[in-house]
């Protein structure tokens, strides 16, 4: 009876502030993704998280709802939830950029569990930051950053930050900025316009966006190049910075 409860509870936050069309295409969403998670993609997927974790200790598998996570209702309507990715286009992207990571900050805009932040620390960026608003996902992305640096003798440490991308202050300098489909286009075009504030200021920044379903939002203002596009990832420079 309480797990009935607690499922309608889901369900009625899933769908409150929706109007009937958005309600139907969650709902197909929804069918699409349980039918999606039965195919050998998504077998393979879990087998990369089960490998990640086994070898860190760490927990960064499994999806989440925004529904069923402590955010404020109006930005979880803007973002998505959480699944993680493995890093690979970011190693990609890296050497096509010629980035030396030691020179650059990594943000992770929307950074779950933080498994990509520890990928990055480990790559060797200067800096590896996540960003992420749900608290549910930040406290297990502390935990896990504690036992990935204790295990993989990381040498710089991961910062998890607790916030909303969309008011985030990137740090100066040459910049990395990676981001997994984590909202749709009004906060991306937040989180955009802190970074083409740097354009001119000299500094290299470039963006990774994985998962590109709002590309409008780098491509209707003429400040972001494309570098490179792999169709399921996008490398981007911004424009009048050096790289
Ligand atoms: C698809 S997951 C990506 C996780 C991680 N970046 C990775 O690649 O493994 C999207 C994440 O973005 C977070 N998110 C969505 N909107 C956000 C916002 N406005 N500010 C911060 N985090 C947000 C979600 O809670 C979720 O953890």
């Amino acid at each position: 009876m309480i797990k009935l409860a607690t499922w309608q509870n889901r369900v009625r936050r899933r769908v409150e502030g929706r109007s009937p069309r958005q309600i139907a295409a969650l709902t197909l969403k929804t069918l699409r993704h349980a039918a999606r998670s039965f195919s050998p993609a998504a077998a393979r997927a879990r087998r990369a998280d089960q490998a990640f974790d086994r070898r860190w200790g760490t927990d960064t598998g499994g999806t989440m709802n925004l529904s069923a996570l402590n955010v404020a209702r109006d930005r979880a309507l803007l973002g998505f939830g959480y699944q993680a990715s493995n890093g690979v286009a970011l190693t990609e992207a890296m050497a096509i950029a010629a980035v030396d990571p030691a020179r650059f900050a990594f943000v992770d805009y929307g950074s779950g569990k933080g498994r990509v932040v520890m990928i990055a620390a480990r790559l060797g960026f200067a800096r590896a930051i996540g960003v992420e608003f749900a608290p549910e996902l930040h406290t297990v992305a502390l935990a896990n950053a504690d036992r990935f640096t204790a295990v993989s003798g990381a040498p710089i440490r991961c910062d998890m930050v607790l916030g909303d991308a969309g008011s985030f202050d990137p740090p100066p300098g040459p910049f990395f900025a990676y981001i997994y489909n984590s909202f749709g286009p009004v906060i991306l075009r937040e989180v955009l316009a802190r970074l083409e504030q740097r354009a001119g200021a000299g500094d290299p920044v470039f963006a990774l966006y994985v998962n590109p379903r709002h590309r409008e939002a780098f491509e209707d203002n003429g400040c972001w190049h494309v570098l490179t596009d792999r169709g399921d990832w996008v490398l981007y420079r911004l424009a009048a910075t050096a790289g």
